[in-house]
């Protein structure tokens, strides 16, 4: 067969321009990391072309400040802010259209919006079904955004397809062309994951995890953009931890402790208390291996270390932080090059790539 067969819109795998960046950012731990906040920073900074988002579905919630705006989202990826970029979302990510079609409302994207012809459709069905099942609810501490029994339903494959619904049509775009097109002509593609390492189906806590894998490889697969496309791997982690729902998690500090020292958060999507325990170690030496991360961001490092707040430069951080952020580069062997001080996209230190 001739090759242009496989490349319907005519363009050939070879010869091919070297890409500019393209940076795949993912969590750590589990989730909740600060990703919404490190992403809506790159795109303001990097002005990226696509952002587009792999991950697994509106079980995610994201907030994204900035300029004293707050944005809550769980379908649309956070580099919105950024009003130059198309929205993608990828093949692998499930959708519930009645979120997705409310946050385009409510953020006036649309006319950036592009969707997967093959992204599964959670139904309402899905949603009772995993409300219902208390191994789900109880056990695993679910989100019941009915993730677990649509991904079952595209495992069995009778779920439903972003393509089988008029209401989605205006939307339907072929993603990995797209972002693949894009890389080719020089382009900056910006690739958001969801979730975090140890909530992967793979490589987690399972089964206290996520329906998918959610590890940088994975997100790749998610969009359909090959790994040698990628340049660098950003992984997020807070400067403590924290997890929503059951599941294992060293060093729990007692609720008393987590409002103490003003830790206690509540789930974006869920709002339920979040549990908390100091920064772990070495569990971040593994989330970068499993990730094969170039970068590390470290976020809400104002929450351990208050003097902190608001700083932009790494010369402004008392020692015992900035030994913090040399301890995390010497535990996991690889750059800190964002560090958050506050709520807002631009309260960050920006210590440039390593490149
Ligand atoms: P992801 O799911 O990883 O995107 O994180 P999330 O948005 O669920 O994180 P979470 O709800 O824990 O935190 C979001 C809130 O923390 C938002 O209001 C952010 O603006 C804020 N935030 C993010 N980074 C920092 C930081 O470095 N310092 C402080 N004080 N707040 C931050
Ligand atoms: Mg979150």
């Amino acid at each position: 067969m001739h090759p242009k067969a496989f490349y319907p819109h005519g363009v050939l795998p070879f010869p091919r321009v070297k890409s500019l960046p393209c940076r795949v950012v993912v969590g750590g731990f589990f989730g909740d990391e600060g990703k919404g906040k490190i992403i809506s920073y790159l795109a303001l900074r990097d002005k990226p072309d696509i952002v587009v988002r792999g991950g697994v579905g509106p079980n995610a919630g994201h907030t994204v400040e900035f300029k004293g705006e707050k944005y809550f989202l769980r379908m649309i990826p956070s580099g919105f802010i950024y009003e130059g970029a198309q929205l993608l979302i990828g093949a692998g990510v499930l959708v519930n259209p009645r979120v997705l079609l409310d946050e385009v409302e409510r953020l006036r994207c649309g006319s950036r919006l592009g969707l997967d012809p093959q992204c599964a459709i959670i139904e309402e069905r899905h949603i009772e079904e995993e409300a219902r099942s208390s191994h789900l609810v109880e056990k695993i501490g679910s989100t019941k955004s009915g993730i677990g029994t649509c991904s079952a339903d595209r495992v069995m494959r009778r779920a439903k397809m972003a393509r089988d619904l008029p209401e989605l049509s205006p939307y339907i775009r072929d993603v990995p062309l797209e972002v693949n097109r894009t890389l080719d002509r020089g382009g900056v593609v910006l690739v958001e994951g969801t979730q975090g390492t140890y909530l992967s189906l793979y490589h987690g806590t399972y089964p206290y995890c996520t329906a998918k894998d959610v590890c940088a490889s994975a997100i790749l697969s998610d969009i359909g953009l090959g790994p040698t496309r990628v340049d660098d791997v950003l992984v997020v982690f807070k400067a403590y931890v924290t997890r929503v729902g059951a599941g294992p998690l060293k060093g729990e500090l007692p609720r008393e402790e987590v409002l103490r020292r003003g830790w206690m958060e509540y789930g974006t999507v869920t709002r339920r208390e979040r549990r908390a325990a100091p920064f772990d170690f070495e569990l971040a030496r593994r989330a970068v291996m499993l990730n094969g991360a170039t970068e590390v961001a470290v976020t809400k490092l104002d929450l351990v270390y208050p003097e902190c707040r608001g700083a932009r430069r790494y010369e402004d951080l008392p020692e015992e932080a900035a030994r913090f952020i040399r301890d995390v580069e010497e535990s996991v062997g690889v750059p800190v090059v964002l560090v958050g001080t506050g709520p807002d996209a631009g309260d960050i230190i920006d210590r440039g790539t390593h490149k």
